[in-house]
């Protein structure tokens, strides 16, 4: 009989240093989704609840525990790193986190991957509840795989009980055809855990072509020693799926995405083209939202009821109300008000903020500014730094002028304003309600409320200019024969 058939203690193997990613950034760091590999383990793993909750980091650890510290803050409990300095191998990577858990640590120890992003916490539960229901010392939790090369191979005896695991490259040809793997994910009993890891020797019995410490020999040995040891089969490969290599992360990656498009699509969105478009886990998505084709939405982005995003556009931590349309876009940080419209060819930058029905139009960059409700800026413009009021209209080709070289400043234009095509409005610069500005003015003084700025010089017309310069060009033609025209036109209306 095995004692307390409770979880107390959930690990995640993550100090590997991921040699077949060719890459600087550690493995586990490299994103799915929105969320670094690992995190999508440890939120699994979170779900469970358990006791403790150990990560071990080795390769690339400042960077991954720097991670996890973001990750143990929202999820608003403890997540301890145990650092394994050198990585020789699985079981020597438990035997690291074991080292910073108490040593009567007794109950079930759930062991996952960093690099097994898809697994989730019901999947997880299933392989617990199934470890305790079979009164098993450890159990694996497995999947039958097209192509299992590369996984750990799941032994079985004659009568199909677990008798161990081989790693892909110690194993023998006919060991290669067993298309059942070791997902890499167990629970055993802390005790038997303990005991058995204590017994890996990699240069006597559990001799291996890597001279590492292998996790997945704590089942042979347990075994060995007469305890009951099982496997627990899952029905969806991808969950188990590894990310070893970038084809696979791709692999992976387009896989969840598929899920979470298939998920949205369920709960009420338009996907026109499922194959161009690409969400993040942590992306909102309300009922008769239209997403075209080309569309990525990042992490932290919320999308009100019945907005049009796309084509083409790119959201990350945005806010759209409902209704509102996204039109090739680039935006970032960006709040879009109910029924706002925005591009095509517009780039929203953090601190945007576009009032309810308000517009951003075409080839129009917006930075810190904030357009209040059914302001308009629909034509080539930059607006940084800038508060516009509500109904104005801002001219096309705009420079809201923030910055000196030194200090940024703040541009404030009024409600109701109409202000000129090709406007400069230099910062500091404060532009009234109601006011007007003639088009191509440089406004450099603050404008009445109601008044009409003209800050440009005045034109002055040369007559005879290009017959006296210009003789004989094509130009010097046309306009001597717009002006017999004209002289025509006026003897007729003389007569
Ligand atoms: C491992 C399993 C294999 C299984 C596969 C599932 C072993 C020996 N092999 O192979 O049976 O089919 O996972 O995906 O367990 N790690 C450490 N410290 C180390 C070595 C690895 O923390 O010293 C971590 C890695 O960061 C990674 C995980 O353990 O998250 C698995 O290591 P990896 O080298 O990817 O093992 P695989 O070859 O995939
Ligand atoms: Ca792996």
């Amino acid at each position: 009989m095995l004692p307390e058939r409770s979880l107390t203690t959930a690990i995640v193997l993550a100090a590997g240093n991921g040699t077949r990613m060719h890459s600087a950034i550690p493995k586990v760091l490299h994103p799915l989704a929105g969320r670094p590999l690992v995190e999508h383990a440890v939120r699994a793993a979170a779900g469970l609840v358990p006791e403790h909750l150990i990560v071990v980091i080795g390769h690339g650890r400042d960077a991954v525990d720097a991670h996890l510290r973001t990750v143990a803050a929202e999820l608003g409990r403890e997540v301890r790193a145990a650092v394994q300095a050198q990585q020789h191998g699985t079981g020597h990577a438990v035997c690291a986190a074991l080292g910073v858990l108490p040593a009567g640590l007794s109950g079930t120890v759930l062991v996952s991957c960093g690099d097994v992003p898809l697994l989730d916490t019901g999947t997880l539960a299933g392989l617990i509840t199934e470890h305790h229901r079979a009164r098993h010392a450890a159990t694996v939790l497995t999947a039958v795989v097209e192509d299992p090369t590369g996984y750990g191979r799941v032994l079985r005896d004659r009568s199909g009980a677990v008798t161990g695991i081989v790693e892909h490259r110690d194993a023998t040809t006919a060991q290669r055809a067993i298309q059942e793997i070791n997902s890499g994910v167990f629970a055993f009993d802390a005790g038997v855990l303990r005991d058995a890891l204590g017994r890996l020797d990699p240069s006597t019995d559990h001799r291996n072509s890597q001279g590492e410490l292998y996790l997945t020999d704590v089942l042979g040995v347990a075994r060995a020693r007469g305890l009951p040891v099982g496997a627990h089969p899952c029905a969806d490969p991808w969950l188990v799926a590894g990310v070893n290599d970038r084809v696979q992360l791709a692999a992976v990656g387009a896989e969840l995405n598929r899920r979470l498009l298939e998920h949205w699509m369920r709960a009420g969105v338009t996907v026109v083209d499922p194959t161009s478009v690409w969400l993040d886990v942590d992306v909102q998505l309300a009922p008769d939202v239209v997403l075209h084709p080309g569309v990525q939405l990042h992490a932290g982005t919320v999308v009100g009821p019945g907005a049009m995003i796309g084509p083409d556009s790119t959201l990350s931590s945005c806010t759209v109300g409902a209704g509102a349309t996204v039109v090739r876009t680039h935006a970032l940080g960006a709040v879009v008000a109910d029924d706002a419209q925005i591009g095509p060819f517009a780039y929203l930058r953090p601190g945007s903020r576009v009032g309810e029905r308000a517009r951003v139009g075409t080839f129009v960059e917006t930075k810190n500014a904030q357009l209040g409700p059914g302001a308009k800026v629909p034509h080539l413009s930059y607006v940084g730094d800038a508060t516009i009021g509500e109904g104005s209209n801002i001219g096309a080709a705009t420079v809201f002028v923030n910055y000196d070289g030194v200090t940024k400043h703040r541009t404030t234009v009024g409600a109701h304003a109409r202000t000129g095509a090709d406007n400069m409005f230099v910062a500091p610069v404060t532009i009234g309600d109601g006011a007007y500005t003639a088009a191509g003015s440089v406004i450099t003084e603050d404008v009445p409320p109601g008044a009409l700025a003209v800050a440009r010089g005045r034109q002055r017309n040369v007559e005879g200019w290009v017959s006296q310069r210009r003789p004989g060009t094509p130009a010097a033609h046309a306009a001597k024969r717009a002006q017999q025209t004209d002289g025509d036109q006026t003897r007729q209306e003389q007569t």
